[in-house]
């Protein structure tokens, strides 16, 4: 299995790959993909990385900008993976990689919402206990965050996503 930034040549698997994923998600408004792209369109696309096994495309990840105060966080939304291919490592292997590459991008925070028994594994810690408080109303286990640097400032505010989030 690689890991690789996405080209333009991979958007409509993408696409298909997002639709299916989420398609058997319990949490999911089924737009997660049009999300994907609109986000790309909107230049808001921080980092997109695939999953390639066997030349097809099992995973994506994508992080865009977002602020909490004045000071920039990495948003990590959506993950998926495809459905054949789940409980394999993959998702474990795009967070970890997506963390590498966007820290290296400057980013000291990265910022999930999501399912408080999958992201605690990669270290991430209900979001309210480090400072950052969601700017919608969702359980505080649920709203999590992970310093990527050690040295990453303490943060205090209320997280501003970009706006195809449409929060
Ligand atoms: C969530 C998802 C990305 C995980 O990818 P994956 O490659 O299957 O995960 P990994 O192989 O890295 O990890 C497997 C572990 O994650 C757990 N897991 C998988 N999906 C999960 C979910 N939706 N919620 C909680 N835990 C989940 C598995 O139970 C397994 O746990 P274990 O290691 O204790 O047995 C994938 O299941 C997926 O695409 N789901 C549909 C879309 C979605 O819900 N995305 C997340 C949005 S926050």
């Amino acid at each position: 299995m690689l890991i690789r930034p996405e080209t333009p040549a991979d958007l409509p698997a993408i696409h298909q790959l997002v639709t299916l994923a989420f398609a058997s998600a319990a949490h999911s408004d089924g737009t997660e993909q049009d999300l994907v792209d609109a986000l790309r369109a909107g230049g808001h696309c921080a980092l997109s990385l695939v999953a390639v096994q066997d030349n097809e495309i099992v995973g994506h990840v994508l992080f865009s900008p977002a602020t909490v105060g004045t000071h920039p966080v990495a948003a990590l939304a959506p993950l998926a993976v495809h459905p054949d291919c789940q409980r394999q490592g993959i998702g474990a292997a795009l967070v970890r990689e997506g963390h590498r590459q966007i820290a290296a991008l400057g980013y000291d925070w990265s910022v999930v919402l999501g399912s408080e028994t999958y992201y605690p594994r990669f270290g991430y810690q209900p979001a309210r206990a480090l400072g950052i408080r969601a700017p919608f109303d969702v359980p505080d286990e649920n709203f999590m965050a992970i310093r990527l640097r050690p040295d990453a400032p303490a943060l205090s505010g209320v997280m501003q996503y970009v706006p195809e989030f449409g929060i």
